[in-house]
């Protein structure tokens, strides 16, 4: 496989085009940035991290049946994806009350939920990503009725998967957010990555978080928190 131009750069990652037209190569970068930009660092060794584990729970939920755009790791920093049209909504799934639901609507931060909650954002930085539902995503036309359907049922799969597969190393999934995009055929695949820096991650014993609140919020070392997850993820460290 050729790596060949960057066709777009974002704030944790740059995509290439490659020799074929429905691949793309992902490059992970060491940038750390939080509130919609607000605060930013490099952080060495997040890239590398976060393409390991992303990888890793791609190749999991690949094995319980669910497809995304990831196809192989190719370096410690870099995948080959499948390339997907991003549909602009950000699916939020919340096991536990944290972050921006805990400041919007006054719940205790570490609430369980009976049932998880799904939430739609509108993927725009220019409005800061606002929380949206069912009716404008209809409005604005960003995906048809039986596609946000589609994506509710495969955020709550992916949900039942990562809430397992992180019970067996000692954690909880607070939340955590997935992208969705169209492939050639129409067909909506899981896309983005599936990393600390997406999802919410509580030791199960402490509580400590091993996710980008450690960056957010300053409570701690990133890097240390995101090995922690590599290593009981089976991962390398
Ligand atoms: O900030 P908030 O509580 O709404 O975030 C919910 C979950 O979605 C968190 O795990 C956060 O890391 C993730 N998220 C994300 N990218 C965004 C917004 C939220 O990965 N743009």
């Amino acid at each position: 496989m050729e790596k060949r131009g960057c066709l777009y750069e974002g704030k944790a990652k740059r995509i290439y085009e490659t020799d074929k037209p429905e691949v793309l190569w992902v490059e992970y970068k060491d940038d750390a940035t939080a509130f919609n930009g607000v605060k930013k660092d490099v952080l060495t060794g997040k890239g590398r991290l976060n393409n390991e584990i992303s990888s890793v729970i791609f190749s999991l939920l690949a094995r319980e049946g669910i497809k995304s755009h990831f196809i192989e790791r190719l370096s410690e920093t870099e995948q080959l994806i499948r390339k997907v049209t991003i549909i602009p909504i950000e699916v939020v799934v919340r096991n536990i009350a944290a972050g921006s639901l805990v400041k919007r609507l006054g719940l205790t931060r570490g609430q369980r939920f009976d049932q998880p909650i799904v939430e739609f954002y509108y993927k725009d930085d220019e409005l800061g990503d606002p929380l949206m539902n069912e009716e404008h995503i209809r409005v604005m036309g960003l995906a048809t009725e039986d596609e946000v359907a589609s994506l509710k049922e495969k955020a709550l799969e992916v949900n039942e998967h990562l809430i397992e597969l992180f019970k067996k190393i000692d954690v909880d999934l607070v939340d955590f957010k997935l992208e969705f995009g169209r492939d050639i055929s129409g067909k909506v695949l899981l896309a983005d990555e599936i990393s600390p820096d997406t999802c919410r991650l509580w030791d199960s014993k402490t509580g400590d978080s091993f996710d980008k609140d450690l960056f957010r919020f300053g409570q701690g070392n990133l890097q240390e928190g995101y090995e922690t997850i590599l290593a009981r993820l089976g991962g390398k460290s």
